[in-house]
């Protein structure tokens, strides 16, 4: 498969550069920093023998129809494109200024939607199967108070994928959404928690190992839909008072 991912440099976008390298796809890596996708790239074609291409691109500041033309024009056509990126911020409780708010919205949302609508007319045309990966969080099930513009971009890429899933049914491109629980990356950091914190190779397994199966919404690693459920359903009263 011809790979487009976005995110490439980070905890779980590494995890899923190897794992696609690994299986032998071809990749197509974005991200922020030329120097670490340099070196990222030297290391996928030495270690699995594979063809690695990268561009620098900041979801805050792009032109996604350049991007989504350079893309395809590079690598003759994409089979998948994933969208591993994100960004968090520990003041993301109401105390971010604009700027930083913003931040989160583009990277978190607008980015990827923008990109995903510059792609969208080649992934319906495809005339093979094609698939896109978007990755959302369980922060998205109900609004918290530490991470107000987070969950909110989250959930509105939520809905997004519904909709291109929507829009894409009955051609041959899939579209897979994973609402992802913790993952010990630099984003989730050193944080402690009462749940288990998944390496993100293993998550990074499941991803590419359901490119080939249908299109869906799915939470990874898959136990999360037990707590999203309880916290989903969980009477204010209750959901209130909670911390984490
Ligand atoms: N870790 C968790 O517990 C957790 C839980 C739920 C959902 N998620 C989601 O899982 C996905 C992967 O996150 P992660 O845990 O791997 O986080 P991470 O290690 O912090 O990686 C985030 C990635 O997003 C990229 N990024 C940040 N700002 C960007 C921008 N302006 N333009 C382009 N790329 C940008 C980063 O690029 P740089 O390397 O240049 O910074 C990095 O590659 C994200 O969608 C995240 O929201 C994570």
């Amino acid at each position: 498969m011809n790979c487009f991912l976005m995110g490439a440099t980070g905890g779980l976008g590494r995890a899923l550069a190897n794992e696609l390298a690994r299986n032998q796809h071809r990749l197509y890596l974005v991200g922020r920093d030329a120097e670490t996708l340099g070196a990222l790239s030297a290391e996928l074609r030495e270690e699995h023998g594979v063809d690695v291409d990268y561009v620098t691109a900041d979801l805050a500041d792009f032109d996604p129809d350049q991007l989504a033309e350079n893309a395809v024009g590079t690598m003759g056509g994409l089979d998948a494109v994933i969208i591993a990126s994100g960004l968090g911020d520990p003041d993301d409780n109401g105390s971010l200024d604009d700027s930083g708010v913003r931040r989160l919205l583009e990277v978190n949302m607008n980015g990827p939607v923008r990109l995903l609508n510059a792609l969208s007319a080649h992934l319906a045309d495809r005339p093979d199967t094609a698939v896109v990966v978007g990755i959302g969080s369980v922060a998205s099930v109900r609004g918290r108070g530490q991470n107000m513009a987070y969950a909110g971009a989250k959930s509105g890429l939520d809905t997004y994928f519904e909709a291109l899933r929507h829009r894409l049914d009955g051609t041959a491109c899939r579209v897979q959404f994973y609402r992802a629980g913790f993952m010990r990356t630099p984003m989730f950091g050193d944080r402690k928690s009462i749940l288990p914190v998944a390496r993100p190779e293993r998550v990074a397994e499941v991803i590419v190992r359901n490119l080939s199966r249908r299109s869906g919404t799915r939470y990874v690693p898959a136990w999360w839909v037990f707590p999203a459920i309880v916290l989903r359903w969980m009477p204010w009263a209750a959901f209130r008072r909670l911390s984490v």
